[in-house]
């Protein structure tokens, strides 16, 4: 067993399980070697290249879990879009707010027969007792993608602009989104997950009303499909902030919380039964350590002295110009210091 699985089924060890968004890419030096001879395209469709990285946050950093080396985007590529991954972030060659229609899209399910080789690899080659997570983006998030077509801005205005035009097609288009979603999640527990993730990282986008009304319906029901399979469910519904107090019956095991809501505030909004995950901000992994870092990671400490159903990452992704040594050096302090 691990301490990861232990702590999302409802048992917990004698620290909190440690993992981080993003934790597999440019942060980590061997993977900064790999990108000089190989796109991250083709990182993420090799089997073997894929394992790797999933595994490289594992050895070089000390995390509890590993964290399926893919992107949200594959499942615009298998909905029709062509994606690109310049080194900017993505692109879509097409995107919907530049279409003359709103498209009515073909998801092509083998389109995304090589990511389960990809989980099939990382199965043979982990270490034992390394749980791996599967993810997918909330239909939401996604939409923003493949409407806007990047997120230079974050802003995603025209994607939301063209949502707040149309919410019945828009609604069809997020069914559809969410469909293709649900069996490429289905898939991957098919091909063996200990957990899965729902990244809405642009929740903060909408008033939490709409949210609630037009797009909360579609994530519970993707995530129920998750939970049939028998797979535990984190949900990351970045920046919903007040929301968290209309989402306990998301049907997750786990929500995971962002770097502007306190801790014990998320306890209070969310039902005794959801854990917590979260919640450093990641801007922290890039300043002095002893005297700015520590103070931060000890407030987390305080915060699994009383609540057990926790487990520990930040409160976004890793980005790019995080240090390797402070992210390591923060995975290190929780290992030693949480007890
Ligand atoms: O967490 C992990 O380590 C697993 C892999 C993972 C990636 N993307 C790899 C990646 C995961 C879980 C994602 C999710 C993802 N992708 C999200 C949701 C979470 C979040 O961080 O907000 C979003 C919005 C995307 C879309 C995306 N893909 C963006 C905006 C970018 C560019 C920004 C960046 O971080 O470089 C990508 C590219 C991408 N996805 C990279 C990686 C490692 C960088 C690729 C490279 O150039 O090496």
């Amino acid at each position: 067993m691990s301490l990861f699985v232990d702590t999302i089924a409802g048992n917990h060890g004698e620290r909190p399980p440690v993992w981080f968004m993003r934790q597999a890419g440019r942060v980590l030096p061997p993977y900064r070697k790999l990108r000089e001879r190989y796109s991250f395209q083709q990182l993420m469709s090799d089997p073997k290249l894929a394992a790797e990285v999933t595994l490289q946050p594992v050895s070089e950093l000390g995390v509890d879990a590993a964290i399926l080396f893919s992107d949200i985007l594959v499942v615009p590529q298998a909905l029709g879009l062509q994606v690109d991954f310049p080194d900017k972030g993505p692109v879509f060659a097409n995107p919907i707010c530049k279409q003359s229609s709103i498209p009515n899209l073909r998801f092509d399910p083998a389109k995304l027969h090589y990511v389960y080789d990809v989980i099939e690899e990382i199965n043979k080659t982990k270490p034992e007792g390394i749980p791996l997570i599967g993810f997918c983006g909330a239909p939401f998030t996604t939409y923003l993608f493949m409407a806007q077509g990047t997120s230079a801005n974050h802003q995603f205005n025209d994607a939301i602009k063209l949502f707040y035009n149309n919410r019945k097609q828009i609604g069809k288009l997020l069914e559809q989104i969410t469909d293709a979603s649900i069996d490429y999640a289905v898939n991957q527990a098919n091909h063996e997950i200990a957990a899965f993730q729902v990244f809405e990282t642009y929740a903060h986008l909408l008033p939490v009303e709409i949210y609630l009304s037009d797009i909360y319906p579609h994530v519970k029901r993707l995530i129920t499909a998750v939970k049939q399979k028998g797979v535990p469910v984190i949900y990351f519904p970045k920046g919903l902030g007040v929301g968290l107090k209309f989402i306990g019956d998301c049907g997750a095991d786990f929500v995971s919380i962002d770097w502007q809501v306190p801790l014990d505030v998320a306890r209070e909004l969310l039902p005794k039964h959801i854990g917590i995950q979260g919640n450093l901000d990641p801007r922290f992994l890039s300043v002095d350590k002893t005297e700015v870092i520590v103070p931060e990671l000890e407030k987390i400490r305080k915060f699994w002295d009383s609540n057990k159903r926790f487990i520990c990452n930040l409160g976004h992704g890793i980005s790019p110009e995080n240090s390797f040594e402070n992210t390591k050096f923060a995975i290190d302090w929780i290992k030693s210091n949480c007890k």
